[in-house]
């Protein structure tokens, strides 16, 4: 048997495969509503017929003003909840686990979507808003946030809870807290984003307090047998910000709050830094956290083969492997996996068996 297709559990929840899909934005909500729609019941569900473990949807805002682009998906409301039950519905249908990945823009919110061919700042008169942050320093060719005040933290605490109590009741299996790549939770850690002089500014705890609070405010609504993750970035790749050893720390703090799996990227914060990229360049960073913590990682980052991605789990110290762009490429990435690996899969569509790899 390969570590790629050994069934993991998380608390109660068993996930056939070590193969998760990582989350990624469609921007697709076309009413700018929060709404998901057919396209992400499609998307979606042939990565769950395609044979993944587990499908961590895109960043979902927490609020209108959480999220990245006016196209994102929401958790706010009760529509959205119902829109993300029937894309959850079909997903669970096929096999494979459903998670949300709930998150707050910060100061990269209100944003173009890359493929209308513009960048930066969506402006107030054009269906955009007005941003907030740790800070009031703006993400590099964006418009300047405004620094959030102590009790409207608060209140995106809350945000975060009753968003994590509405996709349990959308289906989610699991929830992942988004607070990596420069997004408001990342803007909170970091020393380069975060000057403030409240609780949540200053030393480590009190950068962290804001994850911690949100971690220990979602354990609460979310049953207890249902797995609760956090993406970080582990580095900002800055002398003075954010680092691996930061990360460490705070990751096992999360762990003694009742977190159970760790998935590890980099970067995002700010722009202008060198980011050593390559295939699996990111994998370091995931055994680096995995070794303070007893909790499975997730490595992600150019994981684009299924020998590589079987080398990675075969060297130890991570139990996960998160695959984006590739299975934008192949939905059936995962299938193709246990096809090249030699792996049986009980779950190869029947309609599809006469396509089963190896051709004949
Ligand atoms: C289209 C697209 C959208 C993405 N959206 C998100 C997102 O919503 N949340 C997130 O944490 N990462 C997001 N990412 C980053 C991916 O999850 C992943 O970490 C990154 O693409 C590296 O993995 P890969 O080399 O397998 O693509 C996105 C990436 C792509 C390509």
């Amino acid at each position: 048997m390969t570590k790629l297709f050994k069934p993991l559990k998380l608390r109660d929840l068993e996930v056939r495969n070590r193969i998760f899909i990582a989350p990624m934005c469609q921007y697709s909500c076309e009413n700018q509503d929060g709404v998901v729609n057919s396209w992400h019941e499609v998307h979606y569900g042939s990565r769950s017929v395609g044979g993944a473990g587990m499908i961590i949807v895109e960043a979902t805002g927490v609020s209108p003003e959480g999220r990245i682009t006016p196209w994102c998906a929401g958790i706010w409301n009760e529509e959205q909840v119902a829109a993300w039950k029937r894309v959850n519905d079909i997903v669970k249908k096929h096999g494979a686990r459903t998670a949300i990945q709930l998150a707050h823009a910060g100061r990269k919110a209100s944003t173009q979507r890359g493929w209308d061919g513009k960048s930066g700042t969506i402006s107030v008169a054009d269906r955009g808003w007005s941003t907030v942050s740790a800070t009031s320093e703006p993400f590099e060719g964006y418009e300047p946030p405004r620094e959030l005040q102590t009790a409207e933290v608060f209140e995106i605490i809350e945000e975060f809870k009753s968003s994590a109590e509405r996709s349990v009741r959308a289906g989610f299996e699991a929830i992942e807290i988004h607070a990596a790549h420069g997004y408001l939770i990342h803007q909170f850690l970091s020393p380069l984003t975060n000057s403030r002089t409240d609780e949540f500014g200053g030393s480590l705890e009190n950068r962290a307090r804001l994850l911690l609070e949100i971690t220990k405010a979602i354990r609460s609504v979310i049953p207890e047998g249902m797995p609760l993750m956090i993406r970080f970035s582990a580095t900002d790749y800055r002398d003075g910000g954010w680092d691996l050893e930061q990360t460490q720390q705070v990751a096992q703090w999360c762990a003694e709050a009742g977190v159970d799996l760790f998935d590890i990227s980099s970067g995002g914060l700010i722009t202008g830094v060198k980011i050593p990229s390559g295939p699996g360049y990111q994998v370091p960073l995931a055994i680096g956290v995995g070794e303070v913590i007893v909790q499975p990682v997730a490595a992600v980052g150019q994981i684009t083969t299924s020998a590589q991605a079987e080398k990675i789990l075969q060297g130890g110290g991570v139990e996960v492997i998160a695959i984006a762009r590739a299975s934008l490429r192949d939905p059936y990435w995962p299938l193709r996996a246990a096809a090249e690996l030699n792996v049986e899969v009980d779950y190869w569509p029947t309609q599809y068996l006469r396509g089963k790899w190896p051709k004949d």
